[in-house]
Formats: structure tokens, C-alpha cells, sequence
């Protein structure tokens, strides 16, 4: 069994950080001990990775992401094996992407094809939540099987985009109450899709096309609406409730709200949302607000929405940083919404950067060591069913490591990324540190800037409930 001891880091986990060599053998953990601890098992080992004056954490779970979704007329532009190399470099060794069922199809079809995009393909683990785009008795029995048999235990629901994925309150309760039921988790996308679609027909009306009308169509108010009406069908249903890819401040106070009464509700956020904004990104001249058109959108600064969500994630109001990504190139892509906004592909591709871009919070201050790996490594696995296989250095655990240079420093650009995008949402971005070296299962697969993986290392992630639920 092949055997990789880490050597002279400093080991981070979500409770703090211990001076800690790291023994691997095979494809999980098999110990850790006080530096020095297994200097006589050291020539046995066939490689020995020096992370003296780097930290050593466990590999990044993305419980959020889009390969190859289809989405208006195209097709977000990672494939499986793209993606998740890309997030091989950026330190996140597994992925939760998201299986589609659309009204009047069967779910079980749309978790098969799902399967038969990413087996073989993937470069590190991936798991699958499933959109149930069609609430009605089949989905629900069909919710039940995925949970029991398939490892499927979170489902996701959209109270925007009617006639895509759109399900009203009725349908949320009916498949809340059948989440109560199997201990599973609903995922809610929180946006009041037909009052959006209002605003978006009078603002076409009105000549205003340009990407920024993307944010302006979706106001803050129609986010904390949909939030919370969902948080009450969630209690009537006694149901958990995870809300996705929060960016409104009022939003996130909606979750603090629930979660101080004891409530099941949890809200994840995205870089975009802590990093990005209207007036910097979105209201770009020309056409090139384009590339950050992202639903929930983003928010205006100078409302506060940024600052608030560090704060949220430093007081645990906001559990989970994941991507949400939804790649599109400019080129072919986002063009198709030239001259109307609402017809550019929503998504922003981050797989890579995520945790580049949450350390950098760690060197401004806005969170710790320990709360950056809790919210991108250890609570997704909490979450999701994946602990304490994932998400935790412990003997046992599934060996994906990573070595993070702290004295690195990372610059952001298309010209260098991985991801299958002609642009970058971060171009010209710089970090002060550096994803040094990735194990994903026993496995380097980056090392010296350099992909030594393979695609099909990657295996499917059966799921268990998650460990977060009362
Ligand atoms: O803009 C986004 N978020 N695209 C992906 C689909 C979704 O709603 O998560
Ligand atoms: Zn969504
Ligand atoms: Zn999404």
C-alpha cells in the first residue's frame, strides 16, 4: 500500500491549528503525530512532502456546482473533466454537482444522465444533489428511492425561473414535507421568479438591456421575500432548509432570524458575493458586465451587502462558502444576451478559486484559519453526509490533503487558469497565498503547478443524511 508522509506543517481544522506531521497510506489517513513522531516509518514511505512553514488542511468540498449544465440555449462550458481538474489546482478534491429533472420528466432519467456525463471523466470526487424541476407524485417517490438507494440525500428547489425550474409554494410544501420525512435536506434557490419576470418584461420595455439591469430586475426585497416565505414553508413542513447562493444582506438576516428561534435553516454564499458587486462589475461599460451575471445577482456595495456577508460567516449566520459554478465563455455564450440581458446564461465559473479567494479573508481579517477550512471543507461535509469521510484530518478519513503556502501568492487570470472560460470574473485578482501540493485519496494529483492526476481517479460519492439535522 503506498504510503505519503507530510512532514512539519501546521495542521488546520475547524476547531484550530496543532503542529502535525500527517501519515497516508493508501487511499485514507492513517494517523497523525507530534512532529517527528514517525521519523523510522519515514524510508518506508514512498514519498515524504515537506510542509515545513505551510499549513496542511483537508481538501476543499464544493457542495455547489454546474458542469455542463444546460442553461438558455448553451451549455455551462466545464465538463467534468475540465471542472474538476481545475478544482484539483485550486485545493477541492471533492464536488457536489447538481443532477437535473425539468417538468414532465422522470427524475431517476435525470440523475442517469448525470451519472453518465461525469463516470470516468472526473479528476477528483464528485457527489450529486438532484433539482426536482417537477414536483408531483412521482418526483416525490422518486425522492424517496434516490435517498434510500442512490446516495442522493439533498434536493434542490427554485422559486424562480417559471416555466424552467420553478415550483410554487404548493409543490415546495409537498416536497419539503417528503424531505421532513426521509431526513434529507432541501435546497432552496430564493428568488420570487414571476415578480422577476415582471420587472424584467417592463425594463425591456423600457430599452434598458445592459447586464446591469440583470441585478436591478432582481431587487434585494424579492430575495428576502422568497427566503422567507421559504424558511415558513419549511417550518409548517418541519423540514431543514438550506438556502443557496445567498448575496442580500436582508436575505441572510432572514436565515439569523430562523436559526436564533432553532430552526433547521441554513445559508450558503459564493466568492462572487463576498468579492464582487454591482457597481464594480456588473454596470461595466459595454458589454462587459456580461461575465458576472449570476442569479441570486450581485449587490450594490454601497448597500453594505459584501461586508454583511463576511459577517454573517464570521458569526455562523452563513454556514457554507461554495462556487455555484456555472461557467460561460464570453465568446458564443454571454453574447447571446447581447442587446437583452435577460437572455445572457446565468453563472460565474470559481471552482479554481474558492479557496484562494476565502484565504485571502483570512489575511484581511475577516475570518480565521479554523473558520476558513470549517466553512469551505468541513461543514459541506457535515452538511451533505460525507463526514467524517471528508472534510476532517483524522485516521480513517479519505486521504485528500492539501499543503497550502501561506508565503505563496496567487494572481488570477484567464490567461493562467484551468477552467474552461475565455475570461476570469477574478482577472488581475491577487492572493497572498498558494495551493502548494494536493492528495486527492492517497493520490498527488497537483504538484509544482503541474496536474499529475488523471481524469476517472475521481469516484461517485454515495451520500448519507446529513449530520446538521435535529
Ligand atoms: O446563476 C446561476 N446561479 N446559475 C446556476 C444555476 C443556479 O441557479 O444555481
Ligand atoms: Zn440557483
Ligand atoms: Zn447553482
Amino acid at each position: 500500500m503506498t504510503k505519503i508522509l507530510i512532514t512539519g506543517g501546521t495542521v488546520i481544522s475547524a476547531s484550530g491549528t496543532t503542529r502535525a506531521d500527517v501519515l497516508l497510506e493508501g487511499e485514507t489517513i492513517a494517523a497523525l503525530g507530534t512532529p517527528g513522531f514517525f521519523a523510522t516509518v519515514a524510508p518506508t514511505c514512498e514519498r515524504v512532502l515537506d510542509a515545513t512553514a505551510k499549513y496542511v488542511i483537508p481538501g476543499g468540498i464544493d457542495a455547489h456546482t454546474h458542469m455542463e449544465m444546460p442553461f438558455g440555449g448553451t451549455a455551462a462550458s466545464d465538463t467534468f473533466e475540465s471542472g474538476t481538474i481545475a478544482a484539483a489546482f485550486g485545493g477541492t478534491t471533492s464536488i457536489i454537482d447538481f443532477a437535473i429533472q425539468r417538468t414532465g420528466e422522470d427524475v431517476r432519467d435525470g440523475l442517469a444522465a448525470w451519472h453518465a456525463k461525469a463516470a470516468g471523466k472526473c479528476a477528483v470526487d464528485y457527489g450529486f444533489h438532484q433539482i426536482i424541476g417537477g414536483v408531483d407524485d412521482a418526483a416525490l417517490e422518486a425522492m424517496t428511492y434516490l435517498a434510500d438507494h442512490e446516495g442522493v440525500t439533498s434536493f434542490k428547489l427554485f422559486m424562480a425561473y417559471p416555466g424552467v425550474f420553478y415550483s410554487d409554494d404548493g409543490q415546495i410544501l409537498r416536497a419539503m414535507q417528503r424531505g421532513a420525512d426521509l431526513g434529507a435536506t432541501i435546497m432552496m434557490h430564493a428568488e420570487n421568479g414571476p415578480a422577476i419576470d415582471v420587472l424584467v418584461a417592463q425594463a425591456l420595455g423600457r430599452g434598458e438591456t445592459a447586464p446591469k439591469y440583470h441585478s436591478l430586475t432582481r431587487p434585494v426585497e424579492l430575495e428576502e421575500e422568497a427566503t422567507h416565505r421559504a424558511i415558513m414553508l419549511a417550518k409548517v413542513a418541519k423540514a431543514p432548509l438550506y438556502v443557496v447562493h445567498m448575496s442580500a444582506h436582508e436575505a441572510v438576516a432572514a436565515v439569523a432570524r430562523a436559526r436564533d428561534m432553532g430552526a433547521n435553516v441554513f445559508g450558503e454564499t459564493c466568492p462572487q458575493y463576498l468579492y464582487l458587486s454591482l457597481e464594480e462589475h456588473l454596470a461595466r461599460s459595454g458589454f462587459e458586465g456580461a461575465g458576472y451575471v449570476c442569479s441570486t445577482p450581485l449587490r450594490s456595495r454601497d448597500e453594505g451587502h459584501q461586508d454583511a456577508l463576511w459577517r454573517a460567516l464570521r458569526t455562523n449566520d452563513l454556514s457554507i462558502v461554495s462556487t455555484d459554478h456555472c461557467p460561460f465563455c464570453m465568446k458564443d455564450q454571454k453574447e447571446l444576451g447581447r442587446g437583452d440581458f435577460s437572455k445572457i446564461p446565468n453563472g460565474i465559473g470559481s471552482v479554481e478559486h474558492r479557496m484562494d479567494l476565502l484565504y485571502q479573508g483570512v489575511v484581511t481579517g475577516e475570518i480565521s484559519l479554523a473558520r476558513w477550512v470549517e466553512v469551505a471543507c468541513t461543514t459541506p461535509a457535515r452538511m451533505f453526509g460525507l463526514y467524517p469521510q471528508k472534510g476532517v484530518l483524522a485516521p480513517g478519513s479519505d486521504a485528500d490533503v492539501v499543503i497550502y503556502d501561506p508565503r505563496g501568492t496567487t494572481d488570477i487570470s484567464a490567461a493562467t487558469h484551468h477552467m474552461n472560460m475565455d475570461y476570469s470574473a477574478y482577472e488581475g485578482v491577487h492572493v497572498d497565498g498558494r495551493v502548494d501540493t494536493v492528495v486527492s485519496r492517497g493520490r498527488v494529483v497537483v504538484e509544482n503547478s503541474t496536474f499529475t492526476g488523471a481524469p476517472g481517479h475521481g469516484k461517485f460519492l454515495a451520500r448519507g443524511l446529513s449530520q446538521y439535522l435535529l
